[in-house]
């Protein structure tokens, strides 16, 4: 096996695509997910506390599956306040946006049944697929055309699955026109809206809820790691749909739960951004000044540049980290050949400089 592990990193590392865990630097982040600033918000750590100190002591580990010892109360008034935020009638919070939505995915879906997800969705969502023994068939990405074909021809109960917004390319899904689709062949949505919640929607509820098109989705996926600054997710559905999650979501009913601090955190940190809707306005400003700089096809914190070629965008990346500025190089095949781009995330707590900086050297190395 030793010599298997070898050879495959090997092959990795001619390829000059060998992954490896980096220390933090101390550099400007274009590149993490906190895109509003709520994972190193010392106010939200000390709302956290105080909670805590308010409450005494609420253990250090989930000690078990919520069906066994591990739903404790804060798990009942978070999803309460989930259920409200995203006008729902129920939420299930669990361990992480990945286990959400590849144990919602595979639970829902069975054999014989027939799931078309868009070719960009993240690998979560293919993998539900891939578990849930339905047909399972990828459509172009945000082709409503290809997906009206592919959902003509579907056999059993139908599940299309999006994003709301895309985690390489940034740009948004056609919301309304897929529910339009899905209400044609009475189809089963499903939208994971892990980049969009906390950016979008009022008090972070997500692009649905700021659209008022919640209500037409079967099943919607928040995440709390990215725009929240904290970890988790939660599916928000009807009554019906938690509970059958609940009995058959193996994901969620065969893992320990969350400590209490982590259910706590989640809950403080939606408290904080109520308080605090003026970072997605200036999350908002951050790109519009980006934009005005750059030329960019997406009007969200996730910018793609696109610079052809492995080599080529690993070094516009390593020259850009050398002058304090972190960012990220996507290469193929996690991205399609000839797709290779570097992915910026802009934050609402990034400065004009500091944008100002990243456009001139981007326009630099265009040139
Ligand atoms: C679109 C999308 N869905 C789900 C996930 C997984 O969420 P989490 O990081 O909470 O596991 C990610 C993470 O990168 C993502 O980009």
């Amino acid at each position: 096996m030793e010599g298997f592990l070898k050879e495959k990193l090997q092959e990795r590392k001619e390829k000059g695509l060998l992954r490896v865990l980096r220390d933090q630097e101390d550099l400007v982040d274009f590149l993490s997910n906190d895109y509003l600033g709520l994972a190193r918000n010392e106010e939200i750590f000390d709302r956290i506390n105080s909670r805590v100190r308010r409450e005494g002591f609420v253990g250090n580990g989930g000690t078990g599956s919520r069906l066994l010892s591990g739903n404790y109360a804060a798990y009942r008034k978070l999803e309460d306040s989930l259920a409200k935020l995203f006008r729902s009638e129920s939420t299930l919070v669990f361990n992480s946006g990945y286990v959400a939505n590849q144990g919602l995915v595979s639970a829902v879906a069975g054999r014989g049944d027939t799931i078309l997800y868009d070719e960009l969705s993240h690998v979560c969502l293919k993998e539900g697929a891939w578990l849930s023994k339905a047909e399972s068939f990828s459509f172009k990405h945000n082709n409503l055309q290809d997906l009206e074909v592919k959902t003509s021809r579907a056999t059993g109960r139908i599940f299309v699955i999006t994003q709301s917004v895309y985690s390489m390319d940034g740009d948004k899904a056609p919301l309304a026109e897929i529910i339009r689709l899905c209400k044609k062949y009475e189809a089963n949505l499903i939208v994971d809206e892990a980049h969009s919640t906390g950016t979008f929607g009022e008090a972070g509820s997500g692009l649905l809820c700021e659209k008022g098109l919640e209500q037409d989705v079967f099943a919607r996926v928040y995440t709390f790691g990215k725009g929240m600054g904290v970890h988790g997710a939660c599916i928000a559905g009807s009554k019906s749909l938690i509970s059958y999650l609940v009995n058959f979501g193996r994901a969620f009913i065969y893992s320990t739960s969350l400590p209490p601090y982590s259910v706590i955190s989640i809950e403080e940190s939606f408290g904080y951004l109520a308080d605090h809707v003026e970072l997605q306005a200036q999350l908002k400003s951050n790109i519009d000044y980006f934009k005005s700089r750059v030329d960019s096809p997406s009007s969200t914190s996730i910018q793609p540049i696109f610079i052809s070629g492995n080599p080529e965008v690993i070094k516009v990346a390593d020259d850009l980290r050398k002058k304090g500025l972190n960012v990220l190089p996507i290469v193929a095949p996690t991205v399609k050949e000839g797709t290779e781009r570097l992915r910026l995330c802009l934050h609402s707590f990034n400065t004009e400089d500091e944008i100002s900086s990243l456009a001139t050297n981007l326009n630099h190395e265009n040139n």
